[in-house]
Order: structure tokens, then sequence, then C-alpha cells
């Protein structure tokens, strides 16, 4: 089985799904994750969802951060909330009771998701409990794009276990490859006890600024460590991501033609066209 999977993943893999055959393929659950906090993640949750949506996806983005950033930044007030990813994963609501529909469909969050670990500890099956509610409603997506707290706790695991592959935004502006590592090293522990195929499939650096010096370097050693784990794509460094959420929206809907919803459409391309960027794991 084992042998049969590694043979799998070297198969080459089409670049964009064929029109009709959406139904046929399996649903990618991409995580954004990062234990550092403000390093884009929400940012790059929602407007890469939205890319997807605009080249003809089926997108459903998870609100996983207790902060509901996400949420806001769709327009929705997670304090007026009623019923969050708190619900789904602590008392099993069906996911579709949560999930609202803007720019695209959001499972929602709520303040309330702050006490999700300590619900969930004693729970058997707790770091399955993301999974387990995706799993009805899956096929009406060809993407799931799921935003993560900063940190590698309960919420986290949950979404590696769901996940095909995890992208890691970094800020090239304090980069560090510390906390890299030690992502990684709960990615192992979950492929060795819950989910075996979920790996880094792309590293996206985030509010670059190619005028300072520290920025540029930081690209440069994430690079020479990572290699083309590490998306040709960088997201620079913009006021439009700060103004957009204000007006609930993401950047492709704020400024449609401009720079920073083209960066995401660039990133959006690259993931599609790279799929997985297997890497050796010694
Ligand atoms: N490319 C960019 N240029 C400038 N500002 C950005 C950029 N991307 C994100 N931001 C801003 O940086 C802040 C942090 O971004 P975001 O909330 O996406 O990070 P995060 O990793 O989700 O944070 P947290 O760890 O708190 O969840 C936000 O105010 C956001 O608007
Ligand atoms: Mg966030």
């Amino acid at each position: 089985m084992a042998l049969h999977m590694g043979l799998a993943r070297l198969l080459p893999r089409p670049n964009i799904r064929p029109a009709g055959a959406a139904a046929a393929a399996e649903t990618q659950v991409i995580v954004l994750a990062n234990q550092k906090g403000g390093v884009a993640k929400t940012t790059t949750t929602l407007n890469l969802g939205v890319a997807f949506s605009e080249l003809g996806h089926r997108v459903l983005l998870v609100d996983l951060d207790p902060q509901g950033n996400l949420t806001m930044s769709q327009g929705l007030n997670p304090d007026t909330i009623q019923q969050s990813m708190f619900d789904v994963l602590v008392h099993r609501l069906p996911m579709e009771q949560v999930i609202e529909t803007q720019e695209v469909d959001i499972a929602v969050s709520s303040i309330d998701l702050a006490g999700a670990d300590m619900a969930l500890a004693s729970q058997i099956g707790r770091e399955r409990a993301l999974e387990k509610a995706l799993a009805p409603i899956k096929d009406r997506y060809d993407y799931i794009f799921v935003d993560t707290p900063p940190s590698l706790g309960l919420l986290t695991i949950n979404a590696f276990v769901a996940a095909t592959g995890v992208i890691v935004p970094v800020q090239t502006e304090y980069l560090s490859l510390r906390g890299l590592v030690q992502l990684e090293n709960t990615l192992t522990m979950v492929r060795e006890n819950l989910n075996p195929s979920v790996e880094i499939i792309g590293i996206v650096p985030t509010m670059y600024d190619r005028r300072v010096t520290h920025s540029r370097e930081a690209d440069e050693i994430l690079r020479e460590n990572f290699g083309d784990l590490v998306y040709n794509t960088r997201i620079r460094k913009t006021v439009r991501f700060a103004e957009a959420p204000v007006k609930g929206t993401s950047v492709l809907a704020y400024e449609p033609k401009g720079e920073a919803a083209n960066m995401y459409r660039d990133l959006a391309k690259e993931v599609l066209r790279h799929g997985k960027k297997s890497r050796q794991h010694a």
C-alpha cells in the first residue's frame, strides 16, 4: 500500500482538470498554516480561494481561527454568529448549517472556537473532527481552503488530518526558518499517526518588498533552503490587502484589475500547475 502510494505520487498530474470532469476528481483540501502570527494566512486563504473561483472551480473556505478574521474579511460579524465551526467540530452540527455564500462559500468561525481545543480534548477521534465534518459535503467542491490560527494546537492538527496539501505563507521581512522546522516536525507526526499523505505543497513569500534589502535576502534564504517548494510568485507588500477586508471583500473584488489581485491570480495558476510539488522527505 505504502509503495503504491509512493508510485502514485510520481505519476504526472494533469495541469488543469478538463471541463465536466470535476465530479470525478478528488476534492483538494488545501490548508494555509504557519504558527507564526500575521504572515498572511487569512489574506492568502481568501484571495487564493477567490482566484480559484474566478477560474471556474467550486470553492469552499473554512475559517478555523477563533479570531474570525476570514469570516470578517467576507463582511460577516463573528460576534453575532449563532452557529459556527465550533458547533460543527464539537457538537457534530452538519457543516452546511454554518456555510454562508459570499464571494465564495465560507464556513464561519466565532469566538467560541477558542474553547474548541479544550472541548475536543476529551473526545475520542478529536483529531478527525474536521475530516468527518467535511466528508458529506466534500463532493460539492473542487477546492476547500482552510485558514488556521497561529498555533500548532488541535484546530491546526484537525486541518492537517483533513488536508491533501499544506501551503505555508512566510513573511519575507521577519523570516523564521526555525518556525518552519517546527511546522515540518508537526507534519511528520501527523503523517506517521493520522494522515500519511499530508505534506507541504508550497511556500508563499508574502509582504515582499524588493526595495528593502532584508526582504530580498529573506526571499533568497527561503529559496536556498526550500528550493522549488517556494512558489515563484511573491506576494508584494501593498496597502490594498489592509483596505479590502474593511469593505468585506477580497482584493480581487475590491480592485479587480489591480496589482494585488493579479498577484493572487498568478499564485492560483502556479498552485494549479504544480499540484503537489513533491519533495523527498528524508
Ligand atoms: N501582501 C501584503 N502587503 C501588506 N499587508 C498585508 C499583505 N498581506 C497581508 N497583509 C496585512 O497584514 C496583516 C496580517 O495578515 P493576515 O491577517 O492575513 O495574517 P495571518 O497570518 O492570518 O495572521 P494571524 O496569524 O493573526 O491569523 C493584515 O492586516 C493584512 O491586511
Ligand atoms: Mg489569520
